[in-house]
């Protein structure tokens, strides 16, 4: 195992890392290495100070397995443009609890077929497979998170409810535009703060100083991530290099705070920014008029109107994640 702190031999640690994933394509496993390696040179440039920390994290981090294989699977039928509501049921049904889970979806009031779906089939011809996909998705996530000991129930609850509300913001504002499909959207807002969900389960001690930091302090976790030398966009960007994410993944995953500094995918990142904006404004209402928030609205061309039309519809998203999160869990 590696475990020396200077720099050719973290790199060369990160190379060999990638080099055992094995599910990883050619094309992705050079550019992983490459991106690997030189985000790790920036990141030690930007904060020499914190380099002992940012080491032990970097091995730490090394130590996440691989994509979970549920995971894998979901995403490789979300991803595949001829996949159809058959092959989802197909992988569905090989999970006891996520069947029960989209049989109960389907019998619950939303649907109005109280008690009378009895089966996985018509209960995901029901759901449609556009939701059924998001269901499947947001299941699995969860599964990260499911059995830690380290993530009090609380901050568990809170970290998920945020990332669906940002997923379905997302896909509310992707709903008009075209270059955008609704479902990527909702999936670049379920995954927009994964580095958050890893640091809170692999990283407790960082995890709770930065809360603590920014509870202190009045300022937001993402703020108060710089005195500590990391942040959940690094963190995360780099499990999903391991994970073998497509680009636009890490890119809002990295960004998501700062969509400025995005180069290849700075419209779906600033998307996620503002649905980010859309989902913190149930705490801070204040957050929709901020002059940041309004300059990246007209990035999107999205008028001042469409902009207030979605925030009054987040009391109605925040109703529909109270219920998934309940069924889901
Ligand atoms: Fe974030
Ligand atoms: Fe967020």
């Amino acid at each position: 195992m590696c475990r020396s702190k200077g720099h050719a031999r973290i790199l060369n640690c990160v190379e060999s890392s990638l080099d055992k994933n094995q599910g990883m394509k050619g094309f992705q496993k050079f550019f992983a290495i490459t991106d690997a390696k030189k985000g790790m040179k920036d990141m030690m440039k930007a904060n020499p100070a914190a380099q002992g920390d940012f080491c032990r994290l970097v091995w730490k981090i090394s130590d996440i397995p691989s994509m979970p294989m549920s995971l894998r699977r979901y995403f490789e039928i979300l991803h595949d443009e001829v996949a159809s509501l058959r092959d989802l049921e197909n992988a569905v049904r090989h999970d006891q609890s996520l069947s029960a889970r989209i049989l109960r979806i389907a019998n619950s009031s939303y649907y109005g077929f109280r008690g009378k779906i009895s089966s996985l089939s018509r209960a995901m011809l029901l759901i449609g497979f556009e939701e059924a996909k998001r269901i499947c998705l947001s299941y699995v996530l969860l599964d990260l998170s499911r059995d830690s000991h380290a993530l009090d129930p609380h901050t568990r609850e809170q970290l998920w409810k945020h990332a669906f509300a940002v997923g379905k913001a997302a896909s509310l504002m992707a709903q008009k535009r075209p270059w955008l499909q609704r479902d990527e959207a909702y999936f670049l807002g379920l995954l927009h703060d994964l580095g958050k969900v890893i640091l809170a389960v692999h990283f407790k001690d960082h995890f709770e100083s930065i809360k603590e930091l920014s509870l202190k302090s009045g300022v937001s976790f993402y703020a108060a991530e710089g005195a500590h030398g990391i942040s959940h966009g690094r963190v995360g960007r780099w499990v999903g290099l391991k994970w073998g994410f497509p680009e636009i993944y890490l890119e809002v995953m990295e960004f998501h705070h700062a969509p400025e500094k995005s180069s290849l995918h700075k419209p779906a990142v600033t998307l996620i920014f503002l649905a980010n904006a859309l989902a913190n404004s149930r705490w801070s209402p204040q957050l929709l008029e901020e002059e940041e928030i309004i300059s990246h609205c007209g990035d999107l061309f999205i008028s001042h109107e469409e902009w207030m039309e979605y925030g009054e519809q987040m009391a109605r998203v925040w109703r529909e994640v109270d219920v998934l999160w309940s069924t889901l869990n």
